[in-house]
Order: C-alpha cells, then structure tokens, then sequence
C-alpha cells in the first residue's frame, strides 16, 4: 500500500483492546499520521468497546451470526457497511478472533492488517505464545502482516523478536510479547501512512522517504 497523509483506521477486535489503545495513543500523540474512526467488535461488551467508550471513539458490538470462527454472510455485510460508512482506509485487525474471508478481503483489498502472537511463519492459529512454549523455542516474538485469505499468511511488515526464558509461564511470556506489539503495530501503522510500506510479490520492502 503506497498511501500517504492522515489514515482513517477502523478497528476489530474480540479482547481486552491492548493493542486498539496503543493504536489509539499513538495517534493522539501524533506519532502515527491515523485517527481510529471506527471500533467494532464481536463480542458484546468487549474490553476494546469499554476502552474505546473512553476514549470517545464510536465503538459497537456487531452480532457476527451462526458461526464461531467466522461471519455469516449477514454479519460480513454488516461489518462492511460499517466500516465503509466510517469512510476507512486501513482495516486493523486487533485480536480479532474470527476468519475474514472473501467479500470482506475483496471490499478492502489490500487495505486489512493483522498483529498475530508470534514470528510466523511459525505457530500460526490460537494461542501462539504458548504453542511457542510447549515446542521450546528460545526466541518467539510478534509479527505484523497483511491479511489474505489464507490463516496468518500473508505479507509480513514487521516482526520484533522476544526471548523465552527458562521460568517463563504463559502468561510472562504473553505479556513480553505484548510489549512487542505495543511497539510494532503502531509503528507499522505510521509507516503505511507515511506510504512507506511497498507490496513486492509476498514481501514488503521500505521505500525510504
Ligand atoms: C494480541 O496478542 C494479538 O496478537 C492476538 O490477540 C491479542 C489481542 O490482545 N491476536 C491473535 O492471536 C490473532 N490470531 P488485545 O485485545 O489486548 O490487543
């Protein structure tokens, strides 16, 4: 994406929102050129609404229908003329636990981010940090990529690397990880609006400004 200038972002999320109100922060701050026009998430009463009711940014549960890993076709729907209301230009998945596939992909082509627990390709999927711990890794990490249709797979922008330490359970190392996000996300987000960030084929390169 070779877009540059203030980017409207709109905002999925199923958790506690961590990563939204680093986002959030950033762009308050005026370290990322973005302002969050939009929060939604699939779960009522979320820990990213609650943030984003704080911050005094529309945020709004929207029913994502019959299924548990993905939309139905009703709630896609709903979830894109949501977002396309909001007049978005970047969609940033937060720990957005559900699949995005097909018309969703084709109406923001492109134009769909992901931050994902690990250095994929390794440990794509659930619980990432802690498939790293049970494998024993020594490093793990963040990543933030693209989204495409497959799971966890597509172009990657940024990575930070995080050590696993010997005493480390779950949740020390989720929370080492986290820290990496924080810092990764919203600056991955500052360089696409900077229009930094070139697709090359599966890879992304820096186009120095
Ligand atoms: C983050 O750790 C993010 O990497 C993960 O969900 C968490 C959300 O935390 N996403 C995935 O695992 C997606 N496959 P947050 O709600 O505090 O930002």
């Amino acid at each position: 994406m070779a877009k540059s200038g203030s980017l409207r972002l709109g905002v999925l999320g199923s958790g506690r929102g961590s990563n939204f109100a680093a986002i959030a922060e950033a762009a308050s701050r005026g370290d990322v050129a973005a302002e969050v026009a939009a929060v939604i998430s699939d779960v009522e009463n979320a820990g990213i609404l609650q943030h984003a009711n704080q911050l005094g940014i529309p945020g709004r549960f929207i029913d994502p229908g019959k299924y548990r890993t993905k939309l139905d076709e009703g709630a896609e729907q709903a979830y894109i003329t949501a977002l396309q209301s909001a007049q978005v230009d970047l969609v940033v998945l937060a720990g957005f636990m559900r699949i995005l596939k097909g018309d969703f992909l084709r109406s923001f082509e492109g134009r769909v981010i992901n931050i994902h627990p690990s250095l994929l390709p390794s440990f794509p999927g659930l619980k990432a940090w802690k498939q790293a711990l049970d494998y024993g890794v020594k490093h793990t990490g963040a990543t933030v990529h693209f989204v495409d249709q497959g799971i966890d797979s597509g172009a990657i922008i940024a990575q930070e690397t995080v050590p696993v330490l010997d005493e480390d359970t779950p949740e020390t190392l989720l929370e080492r990880i986290h820290g990496a996000e924080h810092r990764i996300y919203p600056a991955s987000i500052a360089a696409i609006a900077r229009g930094e960030v070139i697709l090359k084929g599966r890879r992304t390169v820096r186009r120095v400004s």
